[in-house]
């Protein structure tokens, strides 16, 4: 029974949703529900009221709207907890470690920021291309423009995804064009918090400083006075990604102990703070981040592309640091959170570990979710959280066709055979407080 029995049933029921449910739950462990013929009750505020069943959900609220998706699988919408949307046309650009990247790549995309017709398409494409992989809550570094990371707000607004979006902060270690100083950085970042904070309730601004080799000091502590002062704002950063990145901070900031040291010294650190990567590191560093506060977003593609390194996720698991799941594109190499789940899988069957397929669907969901502090908000069914979620159309992919008619008859087969074959072809709707943003075309 997972039906929330402490709503009347003559509240206000907006519609019916029916089709093959598949979520995570909250909580420690790895458990989905599974309802092969399930149903949500939504309410018209767009949170879920009552989950289970068909038979059950139908007869209780007799009635109804329903939405009929049977035959096909409805579950939570992917979070996405970091990726950079500079970097959308340089995905695949093989050759370097991090560093090296950095300087041949991003950067040099990042340059092109400026050019106002080409961030507008970029930007829609990026949002559009999020939501046909069935992602409605997507963690967005933008460039170190205020007018590229003003067009990506109104793309998102427009879209009707929930987007938490920064312009990056860097005053030093990149081309001069790129660069801000720390009074002019606060002006730009005080305008765009102004305009875009929370202009939504689906909008967020996200300060960025992009890691502290870009950063002087001044800039971080600047950071970290937003974080202290305003306490509806999120903070990311990048974090212990390479053996040569930490070599680097060390020399740049030799008074510190270490790395974490220079963001705890700066204020960056607490539980709005969102740190990308975070491979470099020991139990004494996984349990200073838990002490802190802050999550981690861990993007596998990205770290096998670059080959920065294999996170300990245990490590961070045994202080119960909360990990979501990042694409990292233009350094990861897929969109697609399914990808980003098996990439996640490979790299602890590198460490000798096997994550199951209910952990990897709750990294890309539910755990992304509580990574941003949004798991009352989104991340899994069940009654309390709003109606984010995707359908799959299974139908539309032949192999993935096959493998379901042959048995994929429990969550485990069925998440597993969408980590392995899952693409945009099979999304065929998704919604965000139960209203469509994306729906695939007729014939699509
Ligand atoms: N560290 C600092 N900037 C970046 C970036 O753009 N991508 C990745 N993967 N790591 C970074
Ligand atoms: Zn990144």
């Amino acid at each position: 029974m997972t039906t929330d029995s402490a709503i009347p049933d003559s509240f206000s029921v907006s519609c019916i949703v029916r089709g093959a449910l598949l979520t995570p739950l909250p909580g420690a462990g790895d458990a989905v529900r599974w309802e092969p013929d399930g149903a949500l009750a939504i309410g018209s505020d767009g949170r879920i009221l009552a989950s289970g069943s068909a038979n059950e959900i139908l007869g209780r609220f007799p009635g109804a709207a329903v939405d009929d998706f049977s035959g096909r699988l409805i579950l939570p919408a992917f979070v996405d907890a970091h990726l950079h949307f500079p970097q959308l046309d340089i995905i695949g650009s093989l050759g370097d470690s991090l560093l090296e990247w950095l300087e041949n790549s991003a950067l040099p995309a990042e340059l092109r920021m400026t050019d106002s017709r080409y961030t507008e398409i970029a930007a829609h494409i990026l949002i559009q291309t999020l939501l046909t992989h069935g992602i409605a809550t997507a963690v967005i570094y933008s460039s170190s423009h205020t007018d590229a990371t003003r067009t990506l707000f109104a793309e998102a607004e427009r879209s009707g995804m929930r987007a938490l979006i920064g312009k990056v902060s860097m005053d030093r270690h990149a081309p001069a064009a790129l660069l801000s100083d720390a009074d002019r950085d606060v002006e730009q970042t005080a305008r765009l918090i102004e305009k875009w904070h929370q202009r939504t309730p689906l909008l967020h601004y996200v300060v960025t400083p992009r890691f502290a080799p870009c950063c002087s000091d001044e800039l971080l502590r600047g950071c970290g006075e937003w974080l202290r002062s305003h306490p509806d704002l999120r903070l990311q950063t990048h974090f212990a990604e390479t053996r040569a990145e930490c070599d680097w901070v060390r020399e740049l900031f030799p008074h510190d102990r270490d790395y974490l040291a220079v963001y705890e010294r700066c204020g960056l650190l607490g539980p709005r703070t969102i740190l990308g990567h975070a491979i470099q590191i020991d139990a004494a560093i996984a349990e200073r981040i838990a002490e802190s506060g802050a999550a981690v977003a861990h993007c596998p593609s990205s770290n096998l592309f670059l080959g920065s390194g294999l996170i300990p996720l245990e490590l961070l698991e045994k202080f119960n640091v909360r990990v979501g799941l990042g694409s990292d594109i233009g350094a990861g190499t897929s969109v697609s959170m399914w990808r980003t789940m098996l990439a996640a899988y490979q790299v602890q069957r590198l460490r000798g570990r096997a994550l199951s397929p209910g952990r990897l669907l709750k990294m890309a969901t539910w755990q992304g979710a509580r990574a941003l502090g949004l798991e009352q908000e989104t991340g899994a069914l069940i009654p309390g959280l709003f109606a984010d979620f995707q359908v799959i159309d299974w139908q539309r992919h032949p192999l993935l066709k096959r493998r379901m008619e042959q048995g994929a008859v429990d969550a485990d087969a069925v998440i597993s055979a969408l980590i392995a074959h899952a693409d945009d072809r099979v999304t065929e709707e998704v919604r965000v407080l139960n209203r469509p943003i994306w729906q695939q075309p007729v014939n699509g």
